[in-house]
């Protein structure tokens, strides 16, 4: 029987549970589940003799490769997977997908959410500011950034965006200005969104020379991985300007050091948590169990990765 293991340090909403459970169940697959587990060597232990595994932020690493002697296929339920060695996976014939798309409302919300908490001094009562009127730059014009834009145009704000990947009519027809200068964007948005896949490219690529030609007012935003920004680059640039402040969906390393010197300057959630609505949970893990199965039955590898 074609075994699948559900394998989540930050569980899935029960209804995502409930749903993936049932579209095994409908095939006759065994649906396995390790969900909030403590120790990366109950993962070890949980994939050695399954044929697919959902997974979300969880580390499938070499190890976890090595000991997963029957995996065919790895489905990473959300948009990034830096958290998937690919090498190891390629070279056992191990299939990895992503679900594009389906957890992006979620973050987009998240991100105009911290930015209004912020502007707000965390809703303690004293005078705040608001978005209407102000830039935000959205770097990365994907899934994620580009719900972000339009809910920011709701609000009021003036929307701008590079992206070197997406065709300039596309951000257009979406009402955005597309700065085709990634250092235009920064120039000109005191808001700038980060939506970057974290790969060896895109590491440590926010840094000082972005970061300082940002105009006053700046605020960062990253719902995306805190490995892309330099966090020298941070550091310096909470030093020499009063005005800079960060948002970020997990903290930085550096959180302690900006937390003692800067209050009221940052938001960092306590647990990456941008997808972690009951809605996105059901659209990534059911999509996540259906690729899977499409796989297995069909060879279907639409939104494989590697
Ligand atoms: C993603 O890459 O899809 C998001 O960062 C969500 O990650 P999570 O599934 O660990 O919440």
């Amino acid at each position: 029987m074609t075994k699948i293991l559900l394998g989540t340090e930050k569980p899935f909403a029960k209804e995502a549970v409930e749903g993936i459970t049932k579209i095994f169940e409908d095939v006759g697959f065994q649906l396995v589940k390790l969900e909030k587990y403590t120790n990366q060597s109950d993962l070890i232990n949980a994939v050695k003799d399954v044929d697919g595994l959902i997974i979300r932020s969880d580390i499938v690493d070499k190890e976890v490769i090595a000991a997963a002697k029957n995996l065919k296929i790895v489905v990473r339920a959300g948009a990034g997977y830096d958290n998937i060695d690919l090498t190891a996976a390629s070279s056992k014939g191990i299939v990895a997908m992503n679900t594009p798309g389906q957890n992006a409302n979620a973050v987009a919300e998240l991100a105009v959410g911290m930015m209004l908490y912020l502007n707000r001094n965390g809703f303690n009562g004293s005078a705040g500011t608001e978005l209407r009127g102000k830039k935000l730059g959205i770097h990365a014009y994907g899934h994620v950034g580009k719900i972000i834009g339009h809910i920011a145009k709701g609000l009021g704000m003036k929307v701008y965006a590079h992206d070197p990947f997406i065709d300039k009519v596309i951000i257009e027809n979406d009402g955005v200005v597309c700065e085709e200068d990634v250092k235009d964007l920064y120039k000109k948005c005191e808001y700038i969104s980060v939506n970057l896949p974290a790969n060896d490219k895109t590491r440590d690529s926010i840094n000082a020379g972005l970061l300082s030609l940002m105009p006053k007012g700046a605020t960062l935003v990253n719902t995306a991985r805190k490995e892309i920004i330099h966090e020298e680059s941070l550091l310096k640039i909470f030093e020499e300007r009063a005005d800079f402040r960060y948002i970020s969906d997990i903290a930085p390393d550096c959180k302690d050091q900006i937390a003692s010197k800067y209050p009221g300057r940052f938001f960092f959630t306590p647990k990456k948590m941008g997808a972690q609505t009951a809605e996105a949970n059901i659209n990534a893990g059911l999509a996540a169990a259906r690729q899977i199965v499409s796989f297995i039955q069909t060879g279907d590898k639409t939104f494989q990765v590697n």
